[in-house]
């Protein structure tokens, strides 16, 4: 099979930064040969449930009333073990229900999913690849409620769609013979491809004990790539943003590739632009064309280099506008841009925010919090005159660690479960903007991206001509300032008990001790191994299990311009070498790789840690932890020492917190095959909580589209949910047997 390209794992920062410890000498003490452990998906006590009702509520264990539910310990279930099953795996004593799954109707008029191929009204139905999701109470005369507990708005993002990972490639599952691969593409399969992409707001409802969506329900709406969106902050109406659909830069069409989630003090949904870049396509001659001015390296820097083949092709759908705005090249005889889509990939890249309770409002692109590969917005917990701080990570290899600071300080009369956009404006808008650069000593800086910043002002890759184009070109100013590179931050979560900030390393190809290249690294001490990995018989290299590292404020709190930091837990698998891989002595019960989403509960306070892993997948399919955190400093500092090839030593200093135990870490869910598992939300009294199972089965094979048994995965049709074969991802639901809280 052809390499994919991995639309997922983008890696453009080939700036000349060094990262702070290149002084130190690079070595690398033994390479360790690692053989996958298939022995240890062992039958141990758990229950395998897939569908609504299994493992339910006739397990004879169940004898504890809903209401009157004794406290519990944390963590006080029995681990599930690692495994290869098609199948959502929870604790015994857990129920996991699929409540909301691709083509899923969101309208009364619209039919149920065939899930042949054949099915289209996309607007109207579940996107694909659910991914950050957000909980958004009800009460009984349908008003915002911060305490309802049985009814509410879930908004999910819909990231992004199965296909080969052939550029021009389909989304196989959702065409009858599985589209085409050449282009041009035909208008109709693109169409449906567009809306398959955004958010998703759906009511949820639960009637005794079971929950459903409410298919019906007046409060449901889709955000797409098509949807009108304003343009807020900064670089409103700036040169940057000038396009044929907008011709003073207010506004842009759609949102796309969401990934992380964040819900703002004030009720409402941010929704993080991921990896949108990759779905824009650019003339193989078009830096020519451009005259080779500053865009073209803004372009570069953000992974559009002149000739970059599109995702999908869906620029060769027609001569329609709504085609043509995925060409990004300069076309247009204008010398603004408002005759062609020469600027649009500068409306995307943004944290978005969206009132889920109307959808008549417009949706905000909140460009003050900086232009990258957005995953989670996490607040620091809302102090009464101070400002907020929100923290971002952009995911692809080599890149930052971000944090905006609001010019407003924080009023509690702001504090509201009515989602009210214009508290936006005051709190997102307006800010400091802040990359994370971490020492070896443990602490850290926040370095202002702006131009009072002399080093961003005389940046000599890239003149930034205001500050419009800093919250544009965030990349360049990250790299103008030295900011460490980081091995792919994906969500981060502050922890409610202390405001400490987790953010997920998930993992670099590019940390290699004998670095070369500017787009190689050695290991750091935020950043600190590159190791080899097997996967069966192929070798993973750099740092293929990832880490979670952790942020302490200073003693300013949000507006910090220091902190310290320590890495709570290096992924590895249980049998890695204790000395060099697995540095957080993880056991059988806790192991994973390619942590990914991160999220707090804010009834039990457990952390929530779920992996989109390739590295770990021949032992297990993808999973969720439950962790009771400690806090930076609770561990020791550690240093590795690496030998290079040419003999010299590299000692890098490091600081692991403190090792896990049952009691702190421990297993609660492995998902279906070939799925990432990704977004947390829960109701407020910490009884449900919804997470997704995204793209299972992924690693099917296009030329097996009309073979089902040769689907990697049929989930969650095996699981008695919808009708075809086809995997679909899916919202579910878990919930406890005896009515308590989840993860006690
Ligand atoms: Fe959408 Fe970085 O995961
Ligand atoms: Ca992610
Ligand atoms: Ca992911």
């Amino acid at each position: 099979m052809t390499e994919k390209i991995d639309f997922n794992d983008e890696n453009s920062n080939t700036s000349n930064n060094l990262t702070f410890d290149t002084v130190l000498q690079a070595r690398l003490s033994r390479r360790s040969l690692l053989l996958g452990s298939a022995g240890a998906a062992g039958a141990v006590a758990f229950a395998t449930v897939g569908l609504t009702g299994c493992g339910g509520t006739n397990d004879p264990a169940v004898v504890v009333p809903p209401v009157v539910v004794p406290p519990a310990p944390l963590l006080g279930f029995n681990a599930v073990a690692k495994n290869l099953n098609d199948v959502v795996t929870v604790p015994v004593g857990y129920t996991a229900s699929v409540l909301y799954a691709l083509g899923d109707p969101l309208r009364a008029g619209t039919a149920a999913y065939r899930n042949d191929g054949t099915d289209d009204d996309f607007e109207n139905r579940a996107g694909d690849h659910h991914d950050g999701m957000e909980w958004f109470g009800l009460d009984a005369s349908s008003r915002p409620s911060a305490s309802a507990v049985d009814r509410g708005l879930l908004a999910i993002n819909h990231e992004a769609t199965t296909d080969t990972g052939n550029p021009g490639s389909s989304s196989f599952f959702l065409h009858a013979n599985g589209g085409t691969t050449t282009l041009p593409r035909p208008a109709a399969e693109v169409d449906k491809e567009v809306a398959i992409h955004g958010i998703s707001v759906v009511e949820v409802k639960k009637t005794g004990s079971a929950w459903a969506n409410v298919s019906t329900s007046a409060f449901n709406f889709r955000l797409t790539p098509l949807s009108d969106i304003e343009i807020s902050g900064p670089a409103r109406s700036n040169a940057l943003l000038v396009t044929k659909y907008s011709t003073n830069g207010v506004r842009t069409r759609g949102t796309i590739n969401n990934c992380g989630t964040g819900k703002t003090p004030w009720g409402s949904l941010l929704t993080g632009e991921e990896n949108w870049a990759g779905y824009f396509t650019r003339g193989a001659a078009d830096d020519a064309a451009r005259s080779n001015d500053k865009s073209v390296t803004s372009l570069k820097r953000y992974g559009r280099a002149q000739g970059a083949a599109s995702r999908h092709g869906w620029e060769t759908g027609g001569a329609a506008d709504k085609y043509q705005r995925w060409n990004n090249s300069k076309l247009g005889a204008s010398s603004d841009g408002s005759d062609d889509y020469r600027n649009e990939l500068n409306g995307m890249g943004y944290v978005v925010e969206v009132d889920p309770y109307d959808k008549t409002r417009a949706a905000r692109k909140r460009t003050a919090m900086g232009r990258f590969a957005h995953e989670s917005a996490s607040f620091s917990i809302p102090a009464a005159g101070k400002p907020l701080a929100v923290y971002m990570g952009d995911d692809s290899r080599n890149e930052y660690i971000y944090k905006f600071v609001s010019t407003a300080n924080w009023d509690a009369a702001d504090a509201s479960p009515i989602s009210a956009i214009a508290t936006g404006d005051k709190y997102l808008d307006s800010g400091k903007l802040y990359v994370a650069k971490f020492a070896s000593d443990g602490t850290g800086q926040w370095i202002e991206l702006a131009l009072s910043n002399a080093t961003v002002a005389a940046y000599a890759t890239y003149t930034f001509a205001d500050h419009a184009d800093i919250c544009v070109n965030t990349r360049l100013a990250g790299d103008a300032v030295g900011a460490t590179k980081m091995d792919r931050p994906e969500w981060n979560g502050v922890n409610p008990a202390n405001g400490e900030i987790y953010f997920t390393l998930t993992n670099n190809s590019n940390r290699n001790i004998n670095a070369s290249g500017s787009s190689q690294l050695v290991p750091d001490s935020a950043n600190p191994r590159a190791y080899t990995d097997f996967k069966g018989t192929t070798a993973q290299n750099g740092n293929p299990n990832g880490h979670i590292l952790r942020i302490k404020e200073g003693t300013v709190g949000s507006a910090a311009t220091t902190f310290t930091w320590d890495v709570y837990l290096f992924g590895a698998q249980s049998d890695a070498d204790a000395t060099t891989i697995n540095l957080s002595a993880l056991t059988a019960d806790q192991d994973f790789s390619s942590p990914d989403g991160l999220v707090f509960s804010r009834n039990t306070g457990i952390m929530w840690i779920q992996t989109d892993d390739g590295a770990y997948t021949d032992v297990t399919n993808c999973m969720m932890l439950a962790a009771m955190p400690g806090q930076v400093g609770d561990g020791a500092k550690r240093t590795l020492n690496y030998t290079k090839a040419d003999a010299s030593t590299l000692s890098v200093d490091t600081y692991v917190g403190k090792v896990p135990t049952p009691a702190t870490l421990k297993r609660f869910l492995v998902g279906p095959k070939a799925c990432e598992i990704t977004g947390l939300t829960e109701t407020p009294d910490g009884k449900a909580i919804f997470i997704n199972i995204q793209h299972p089965g992924e690693t099917t094979l296009l030329a097996n589209i009309a073979t089902p048994s040769l689907y990697t995965s049929q989930w969650p049709s095996n699981a008695g949910y919808g009708a075809g074969n086809r995997p679909r991802s899916a919202t579910i639901v878990i919930t406890k047997n005896d009515g308590g809280k989840i993860g006690t």
